[in-house]
């Protein structure tokens, strides 16, 4: 099966990332969201993004502006479900909400043509729950990109009990063809990534709140000690405090492990309303973006 048109649920930080790449590599690309405000919002990212590109220096992200041109001329937005129904994949990057997305699937369930594949780009829900709204188990898969997508060269591709042989190829060949590099996995939380990837974020809070260093320090020593691009403090403020909250409590719900287990200092800042960069306070002070302040909490 050949992919051709793309739909894209969502054009949040991830939705347009991979709404992005999917038009970058030749595909003409749907982007469904609820209001047109947040299409605006979106695209104004991938304009940011593509732009970005243009002017990069490095082979890893250099395009030309008639690349440009061409990925935007191969993207549409649009507020009508019905829009997706000839969608040969459509990528849903949604709000992480297990009764949302459900609710979401049954409407496209009905809409879109029977042999396009669905694929959750959630990070850490269950994907078999998802698939259990739809006519098409089969049919459905994870496919797991990584913050910022435009950069980021790898995507999970996640397989349930019950995704068939060729659909889960077809999904991977479709992750080359976007130009990343496509790992094979199963419906576990976390999959691979996160799965190592929170215990270590949870234990560099964990260290922070027994005293073993400033979050500054921490974040230093990882980036200089170990060839983080990130220490883990920054990277937990781009990832977002809410979002990796919540991949806590799926993780925790289903391992029952303490490394798995959100720190009470995770919680309270969630609780203020401190997601990281998207609401300009986390572990860091983001009111001078270009020179965030680590916070002082114990
Ligand atoms: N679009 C286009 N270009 C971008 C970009 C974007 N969104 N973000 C960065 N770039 C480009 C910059 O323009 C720059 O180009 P240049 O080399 O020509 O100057 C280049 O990338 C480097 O960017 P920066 O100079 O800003 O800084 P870095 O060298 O640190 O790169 C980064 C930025 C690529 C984000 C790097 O810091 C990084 O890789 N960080 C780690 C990110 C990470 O770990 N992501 C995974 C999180 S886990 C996740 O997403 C899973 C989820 O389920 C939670």
């Amino acid at each position: 099966m050949e992919i051709k048109k793309v739909g894209v649920l969502g054009c949040g930080l991830m939705g347009s990332g991979i709404a992005q790449v999917a038009a970058a590599a030749g595909n003409d690309v749907i982007v469904l969201e609820q209001e047109q405000k947040f299409l605006d919002k979106g695209f104004a990212g991938i304009e940011n993004s593509l732009g970005r590109m243009t002017m990069s220096q490095s082979a890893r992200s250099c395009i030309t502006a008639d690349q440009k041109t061409a990925t935007q001329a191969r993207l549409k937005g649009t507020t009508n479900m019905q829009d997706l129904a000839d969608c040969d994949i459509v990528i849903e990057a949604i709000i992480e909400n297990v009764p949302e997305k459900r609710k979401t699937y049954m409407q496209l369930d009905a809409i879109v043509k029977k042999d396009a594949i669905f694929a959750t780009n959630t990070s850490s829900i269950c994907v078999a729950e998802l698939m259990g709204a739809t006519q098409r188990p089969e049919r459905f898969i994870g496919l797991h990109f990584f913050n910022p997508v435009p950069m980021m060269k790898l995507v999970e591709v996640v397989r349930t009990i019950a995704t068939g042989d060729e659909v889960f190829e077809t999904a991977v060949a479709f992750g080359t063809k976007l130009g990343k590099v496509p790992v094979r996995t199963v419906d576990k939380p976390g999959f691979i990534v996160n799965r190592l990837l929170v215990p270590y974020l949870l234990d560099a809070i964990r260290a922070y709140e027994e005293g073993v260093g400033s979050i500054a320090d921490i974040d230093e020593s990882m980036k200089l000690g170990c060839g983080y691009p990130m220490g883990p403090f920054t990277l937990l403020d781009f990832v977002g405090l809410d979002t990796t909250y919540y991949i806590t409590h799926v993780m925790y719900d289903e391992f029952k492990e303490r490394r798995f287990a959100a720190p009470p200092l995770l919680k309270r800042l969630v609780l203020a309303g401190w997601y990281g960069r998207k609401t300009g306070k986390g572990f860091y002070d983001y009111t001078d973006p270009k020179n965030p302040v680590p916070g002082k909490f114990v």
